[in-house]
């Protein structure tokens, strides 16, 4: 291991954060380049490059295109659920996002329009994101394993004024009906977009409803047909949002995540050589979906950005046919780097504990593997360290952050690992770990993990259209910092542990998702008074739903046809991905005396963590009854 440059880039960050971040920006193409790198008087802490103008998508191809990689391949796709590889270069992604970007100005979208993208892991879903981002139009992509109603909220919130979705996804087993889906949100919604532009795939014709729905290929192949021409990038403020992201929050309402266009593309190009050691010609592959913070950051924007070669891959990590899908992949396709969530190593592990699929392939072109989106137990990191023989990096992130808070940078030179631990703080972040007071705590102690502001380029500036809210979410707590609502410490080297969440944000296979939303859709529930709803530990996906339900007195259904509906109910409202499968009937829940709902000792009963009786209580002897309904039931499957 040699000597790492991470510390002095760090030192020469935090002596002089503009000069750092005004370096970076140089190594993109401006319309106008900045002049200002930091305003701290803009927007509600600050804003990057306030005075240049930009295009991110110019950045993302045209510029590639222009340098000489315009026949390198910019996106493989490769889905085994369909049964389909494709690969398009530059110059073809350029024209593929030129054309649908002519379209979408036909259907009247302008600069700061938005538009609902919803669809599966095909390269159209990055070609959309880009068309939007071309035009100036600022998308908001919805991940497919969510409900009618979540689209819905998300339509009503960003209020687009056209939707772009495909027929169908595919999961193993079954083909995902989006369109009915589509249409049920859409008549849900009090806003109605004016258009929708539909991607027909092979496996499902959708109904198309007449002067709403469009056919893409139809639409786009006229304009081919029309000899329409190149279409120049919509110079945008930096400051112009580039994309909302919507993401759990504690309620409900998901939080619009608003990404800008000038500070995130210096940041995100910073990331691939310092962080993932990514040069241009090189393929990058998350394997996550485009509904997701990594799939817009790392499998459309980031490898774009750096001219590296992205992988769109619609699969899982096992049974697309079996646990060698991602050995695979990363022979076929010369991978470099693969990112994914700790979730996929342990279903791969689960099925292949010796890993005999990976004496079939050769693995010699990957240099690293990142994990991140969910705490790595040291036994998965191993496992992999010791079957792939390269490092094996955590890193910790957020959908607001938009790139790593921490890590370990391999473009810099990699630290030494310490298993538990995403490694140190990435240039940018300055990070504290407070107590309640806002007081910092020593080396070894938890505490809440705050960043102190401003947050660096490419992180979230404000929440669409509730600035509020942003305040009250993430600046309140104390004063001059944003607060990761991640709780964790740093040890005397320095290095941060990430140990779970303050609020009731879960993660369920790499996937964020809220008890608070889920509470409110067992409580819609006509036979349920109360209900608590906690996260679970499992072996595979990390943590899973648990729900507890009291019923209002008078009610006789029986309790199985009751969990049952409640099951049936979460998976119609927020949607399978929020893999919750089991209620527990019970005739009260343990509160405080000021009647907050134990929430805490109830996980760790579930888990058979050793817990203590906290000294509020109501009646103890609930806690029991907990107890005793968790052991009879069966949370098997
Ligand atoms: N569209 C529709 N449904 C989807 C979906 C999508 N894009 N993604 C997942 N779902 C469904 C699944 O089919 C499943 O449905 P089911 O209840 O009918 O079986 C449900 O949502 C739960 O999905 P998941 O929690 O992912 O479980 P799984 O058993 O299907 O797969 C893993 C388990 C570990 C293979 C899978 O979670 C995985 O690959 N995880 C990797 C983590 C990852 O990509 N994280 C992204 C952030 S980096
Ligand atoms: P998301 O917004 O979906 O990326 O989820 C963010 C949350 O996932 C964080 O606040 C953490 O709780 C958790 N998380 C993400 N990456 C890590 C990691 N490397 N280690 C521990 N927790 C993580």
């Amino acid at each position: 291991m040699g000597t790492s440059r991470y510390h002095d880039i760090y030192a020469r960050w935090m002596k002089d954060p503009q000069g750092f971040w005004g370096e970076q920006a140089g190594a993109l193409d401006w319309i106008t380049p900045p002049k200002t790198v930091f305003d701290a008087e803009a927007g509600v802490y600050g804003r990057w490059f306030p005075d240049g103008v930009c295009n991110t998508t110019a950045n993302c191809l045209d510029r590639h295109v222009r340098d000489g990689r315009g026949e390198q391949p910019a996106l493989i796709y490769d889905s085994p659920l369909a049964d389909t590889k494709r690969v398009l270069t530059y110059a073809e992604l350029l024209r593929e996002v030129e054309v649908l970007g002519h379209a979408l100005r036909r259907f009247n979208v302008a600069k700061g329009d938005r538009v609902i993208i919803y669809m599966p892991m095909i390269p159209e879903a990055v070609v959309a994101m880009l068309a939007c981002a071309r035009i100036g139009a600022i998308h908001s992509v919805v991940f497919g394993g969510f409900a009618a109603h979540e689209l819905a909220t998300r339509i009503d919130d960003a209020q687009p004024k056209m939707i772009l979705a495909a027929s169908c996804g595919i999961e193993p087993g079954r083909v995902v009906h989006y369109k009915p889906l589509l249409d049920r949100a859409i008549e849900e919604a009090k806003h109605k977009p004016s258009n929708c532009l539909i991607f027909q795939r092979p496996q499902e014709t959708a109904g198309l409803i007449e002067g709403r729905d469009q056919d893409w290929a139809k639409t786009c192949e006229g304009l081919k047909a029309e000899g329409i021409g190149p279409l120049a990038p919509e110079p945008m403020k930096a400051t112009d949002p580039l994309y909302i992201l919507y993401t759990s929050g504690t309620t409900g309402k998901p939080k619009g995540v608003v990404r800008d266009n000038g500070g995130h593309m210096v940041a995100l190009n910073w990331t691939m050589g310092a962080i993932y050691d990514i040069q241009p010609g090189d393929v990058y592959w998350a394997a996550s979906d485009v509904g997701w913070v990594v799939g817009h950051s790392y499998i459309c924007y980031a490898p774009l950005l750096r001219g590296a070669t992205t992988v769109v891959y619609e699969g899982k990590p096992v049974g697309t046919p079996d646990p060698g899908a991602f050995w695979r992949m990363i022979s076929e396709h010369n991978i470099k780097v693969l990112f994914t969530a700790p979730t996929a190593f342990r279903a791969i592990k689960k099925e292949d504990p010796k890993a005999e699929y990976l004496g079939k392939y050769d693995l010699s072109g990957l240099k690293a593997l990142f994990l991140a989106g969910e705490r790595a137990d040291p036994d998965t990191v191993k496992w992999a360290e010791d079957i792939l023989k390269v490092p094996v990096i955590d890193h910790w992130w957020q959908t607001e952050t938009g790139w790593a808070i921490a890590g370990n940078p391999l473009g810099l030179g990699i630290l030494p690992v310490k298993y538990g631990s995403p490694t140190v703080p990435m240039p940018g972040h300055e990070i504290h770990i407070l107590d309640e007071t806002g007081k910092e705590v020593e080396a070894g102690k938890m505490g809440t993990i705050a960043i102190k502001l401003p947050l660096p380029p490419g992180c979230l500036p404000t929440l669409w259209n509730a600035e509020e809210r942003f305040r009250s979410s993430y600046l309140n707590e104390f004063h001059g910092y944003y607060s990761t609502s991640d709780a964790g410490y740093r040890d005397e080297d320095g290095y941060l542990f990430i140990m779970g969440r303050t609020d009731d944000i879960i993660n369920v296979a790499g996937h964020r998702l809220s008890t608070g939303g889920m509470e409110e859709v067992l409580s819609s529930h006509p036979s349920v008074a109360e209900c608590a709803v906690i996260g679970a530990k499992d072996s595979l996906k990390g943590e899973v739903p648990l729900g507890f339900v009291v019923l209002k007195s008078g009610v006789n259904t029986s309790h199985a046809d009751i969990a049952k509906d409640c099951v049936r109910l979460v998976r119609d409202q927020i949607g399978p991905v929020a893999a919750f499968k089991h209620t527990l009937v019970v005739n009260r829940l343990p509160k405080t005396r000021s009647g907050k709902i134990l929430r805490g000792t109830m996980k760790k009963i579930a888990d058979g963590d050793a817990w203590s009786m906290p000294a509020t209580i109501d009646d103890p002897v609930i806690l029991d009854e907990i107890a005793k309904a968790l052991g009879e039931a069966n949370l098997k499957g």
